[in-house]
């Protein structure tokens, strides 16, 4: 079992680089799909969620060549198949962005359901009713979605009910070729559709006002390869932002747009903590006690539920008590019981935490609950009394490449250690 092993109490100050975002380079690789040749993707993260998308696309009959750590050359000539199997989407749910994809470049695609996911029931009833509108007809068989557009695709009027990424990406992608004109309303508006839609249009779509509530995709008739640079990890950057806060002394992060963390900036300077942003950096530091400050995610521009975690980590040690709300994902407080075992006073109520701020947190044995959740227990770890070892941190590398690396350069005592499996 490899766990990451963190000592607190140790200097952190520096610089340090965010990659490309994983939220945006999973869907960009996707889009390959539409444009048949060769597309080059730079600044992709090298992570584990990449790799498994890589595997879905190998799958279809796509050539991936690794140019180096961060490039890749994309040949979607020979995608023959439009079909993803379970093993890939139970990996990564994200797989299902090959839908729309599939359904514009075949017609026709069959996905594997994505099953349960531990952070809430992530339903994709919003990217069907969305993609039926459009004259796609699903059926359900042996546990597999088979899609089929028997009269071609058609442009329509979609509302969604929530501002689902995965729903606005699929239908954005499904569209492009669609007879007509489509217009999504009630769009999710993160800064990786606007990537998508970019890629999109470089490659030959006419998508406007992706980054609104409203975007229109005027049909074409097709797509040809590009080169395109994957934008910046907000969430990276606001996790190790995060942990500067945590810290006091001064943390760079460069490689993102401050603009994409927004909110969360505007929040951080309410707890206390001060910030330089530049055009592609900010710098934080602080030097007074963190402020109680309540929370509530949103899609953006709201507080992103990717930044709750590592928010809730700096609110337990705030002086005083606040609330944090999470409106996108159930049952994604499961960073809080972990937390607990370190010493925090979290109380779930519904979607509500009440963290009420203790004084420091004392290093034990804690568990990944996910990603983000899993970051965080590694920043809490950098302050807390003795050794913190967090275990299932395949969690952690689906997003964050070179975390362990990074975290040292900045001067953490920190370290990957492969432990005997006790439950054996
Ligand atoms: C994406 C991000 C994830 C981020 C989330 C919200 C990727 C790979 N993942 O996930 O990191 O936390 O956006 O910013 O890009 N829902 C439905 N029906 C649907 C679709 C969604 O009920 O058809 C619900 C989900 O269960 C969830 C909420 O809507 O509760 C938001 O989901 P969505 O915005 O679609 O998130 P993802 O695209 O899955």
């Amino acid at each position: 079992m490899e766990v990451i092993q963190v000592e607190g109490g140790h200097r952190f100050t520096g610089e340090v680089r965010v990659e490309g975002a994983k939220n945006s380079a999973l869907k960009l690789m996707a889009a390959t799909i539409m444009a048949p040749g060769v597309t080059t993707l730079t600044n992709v993260p090298n992570i584990a969620d990449v790799h498994v998308m890589g595997k879905v696309l190998k799958n279809i009959g796509a050539e991936i060549e690794v140019v180096n750590e961060h490039e890749l050359r994309i040949d979607t000539s020979g995608v023959t198949s439009w079909e993803t199997p379970y093993h890939l989407v139970a990996q990564m749910r994200a797989s299902t962005a090959v839908l729309g994809p599939l359904l514009s470049r075949f017609g026709k695609a069959i996905v594997a359901m994505p099953g349960g996911c531990n952070i809430g029931a992530r339903k994709i009833d919003m990217h069907i009713l969305g993609l039926e509108a459009l004259g796609v007809e699903f059926e359900v068989k042996h546990g597999n979605i088979h899609a089929s557009a028997p009269h071609g695709l058609v442009g329509d009027t979609v509302t969604l009910n929530f501002a689902s990424v995965g729903a606005t990406e699929n239908l954005m992608m499904a569209s492009v070729f669609a007879k007509g004109v489509t217009t999504i309303d009630n769009a999710a508006r993160e800064p990786e559709i606007v990537d998508l839609a970019n890629l999109l249009n470089e490659m030959g779509a006419k998508i406007s006002g992706a980054g609104s509530p409203v975007i229109e995709i005027e049909g074409v008739s097709e797509l040809h390869p590009v080169t395109h640079r994957v934008v910046g990890d907000r969430i990276e950057a606001g996790t190790f932002l995060a942990m500067g806060a945590l810290m006091g002394e001064p943390v760079t992060v460069r490689g993102f747009a401050p603009l994409h963390l927004g909110l969360v900036l505007k929040k951080f300077e309410q707890m206390g903590i001060s910030l330089e942003r530049g055009s592609d950096s900010c710098t934080v530091w602080r030097d007074r006690p963190l402020v109680p400050t309540d929370i509530q995610t949103l899609p953006f521009p709201g507080f992103p539920t990717d930044m709750q975690a590592q928010t809730m980590c700096l609110l337990a040690l705030a002086k005083g008590s606040c609330v944090i709300t999470e409106n996108v994902f159930e049952n994604r407080f499961m960073l809080a019981s972990e937390l607990q075992r370190m010493g925090a006073d979290i109380v779930i109520e519904g979607h509500h935490a009440i963290v009420h701020g203790v004084d420091g947190f004392s290093g034990t044995q804690v568990r990944s609950p996910d990603l983000r959740g899993g970051a965080a227990l590694v920043m809490a770890g950098l302050i807390a009394d003795g050794v913190t070892t967090v275990s299932d941190i395949y969690h952690i590398d689906r997003g964050y490449e070179g975390f362990v690396e990074k975290l040292a350069s900045l001067g953490a005592r920190i370290r990957r250690v492969e432990l005997p499996d006790e439950t054996d």
